[in-house]
């Protein structure tokens, strides 16, 4: 088992060039499924969620391959409509092939995907969408069978702006006949990323980034090439981190209007924040104050994804933050492992309490999923002494490497084996 040893109280300073967007990639990795041909996606992050997409292409009857940090996916011989339960419980939002299976193949068995660290992670939105657009889809034993020999334009209104919904719908429409027009779409970067690559692959996809996208189903379509663009979560977990250890920090390759209100939530607690067309400079002395209550929220609203590595970063702040966690249902699991560092975080409920402690110190903690697991790293960089993470698997989904990154910046972080 591998775990993360944190030496505690290094400043950050340096530059850095953030990965490319795991929510990025994935809803475009099963979009390379849409149509037969091939697609070469650069900067393409190697993740284990990324390893989990592959996996299912290649069961699917796709090939890859990788070219430096360029994932090649050649469709041109897929043949089956089935992701299995070991694949999809490897990653649970494989529920977005669904949508991309269907509008090239006609029919998709999937199992389905389970709850996680998160909550249930219900797919109503998904599936009634579906069916919006002509699927039959029979929920059975824990699978679900999808049939849809004609998918059909249709005007769907989702109930909540879901982001794995609208990529979904946005998917299944590229294999409907007729203008679908999808209502209350999520307006997530990643919607506008999923919308550039279908329509490099000949789609026509309109809209994305406000509530209300349409999609012009059944056209030609052929191979894409597309650069994955740098993650704003992974961007907003390292601001966070200089902005709790203190430092001087650089972050390069982002859109700094996606970060918008991390970068405001940071400055509120006392950052000197510099945007920059491609970058967010920030300086930080260490000791932040309170801020204003954060409420999470979809895009543009404070990124649910933000919430722990922010709590993190006002642990040792002079008073007391509110969190609520609008989004989630369980997003606060990080916080009993960071008591054990000597955080003060009270939740009840969508609510947490963060108040200021003097100082955090060094203790063995595990990671509850993937951003609750950064955010440990993060409490550890602040620590006097040695912090022990484990569980790394929650952190590689989504960070290529989370330790690698933050020694570029001066952290003392060392990943090791351990019996
Ligand atoms: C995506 O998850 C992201 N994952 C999440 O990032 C992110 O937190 C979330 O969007 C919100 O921004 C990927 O893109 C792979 P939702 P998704 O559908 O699509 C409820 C990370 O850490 N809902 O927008 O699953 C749902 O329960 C991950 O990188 C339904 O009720 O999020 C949740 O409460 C975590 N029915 C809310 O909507 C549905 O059919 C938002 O979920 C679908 C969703």
């Amino acid at each position: 088992m591998q775990e993360l040893f944190v030496e505690g109280g290094k400043r950050l300073c340096g530059e850095l060039t953030i990965q490319g967007s795991k929510n990025g990639v994935l809803p475009i990795l099963a979009a390379t499924i849409v149509c037969a041909g091939e697609c070469r996606l650069g900067n393409c992050p190697r993740l284990r969620d990324v390893d989990a997409s592959i996996a299912i292409l290649r069961h699917l009857g796709c090939c890859t391959r990788w070219e430096g940090d360029t994932l090649i996916v050649d469709t041109t011989h897929m043949d089956g409509t089935e992701v299995p339960d070991a694949l999809m419980s490897e990653m649970r939002s494989s529920v977005i092939f669904l949508g991309a299976i269907l509008a090239r193949q006609g029919e998709a068995v999937l199992s389905y995907p389970g709850g996680c660290e998160l909550g249930p992670r219900p797919i109503d939105m998904h599936l009634s969408a579906l069916r919006a657009l002509g699927a039959e889809i029979a929920e059975r034993s824990g699978t679900l069978r999808c049939q849809a020999k004609v998918l059909t334009a249709a005007e769907l209104v989702l109930p909540l702006p879901s982001v794995g919904a609208t990529e979904n719908a946005i998917l299944a429409a590229c294999g409907a006949d007729g203008t679908t027009v999808i209502y209350n779409a999520a307006r997530e970067p990643e919607i506008g990323e999923l919308q550039d690559f279908l329509n490099a692959m000949g789609a026509q996809v309109r809209g994305a980034g406000s509530s209300i996208v349409t999609v012009s189903g059944k056209r030609p379509l052929h191979g894409g090439t597309h650069r994955v663009v740098a993650d704003r979560i992974v961007a907003a977990t390292y601001l966070c981190a200089a902005a709790g250890c203190g430092g001087d920090v650089r972050i390069t390759g982002v859109d700094y209007r996606q970060l918008a209100t991390v970068t405001g939530a940071l400055a509120e607690a006392g950052c000197a924040v510099e945007s920059e067309e491609c970058a967010v400079h920030l300086r930080s002395e260490g000791r932040l104050r309170s801020i204003r209550p954060v409420r999470t929220a979809p895009y543009p609203g404070f990124p649910t994804d933000a919430q722990p590595a922010l709590m993190a970063a006002l642990l040792r702040a002079a008073g007391s933050t509110v969190f609520v966690e609008n989004i989630f249902e369980n997003r606060y699991r990080h916080a009993g492992e960071l008591a054990r560092l000597g955080a003060d975080v009270r939740i009840a409920g969508r609510v947490a309490v963060v108040s200021g402690v003097d100082a955090l110190h060094g203790a063995s903690v595990r990671c509850t999923d993937l951003r609750g697991g950064a955010a440990l790293v993060l409490a550890g960089l602040q620590a006097e002494g040695t912090t022990r993470v484990s569980l790394l698997a929650h952190i590689d989904r989504g960070y290529v490497s989370i330790e690698r990154d933050l020694t570029l910046l001066g952290a003392q972080i060392e990943r090791k084996e351990q019996p």
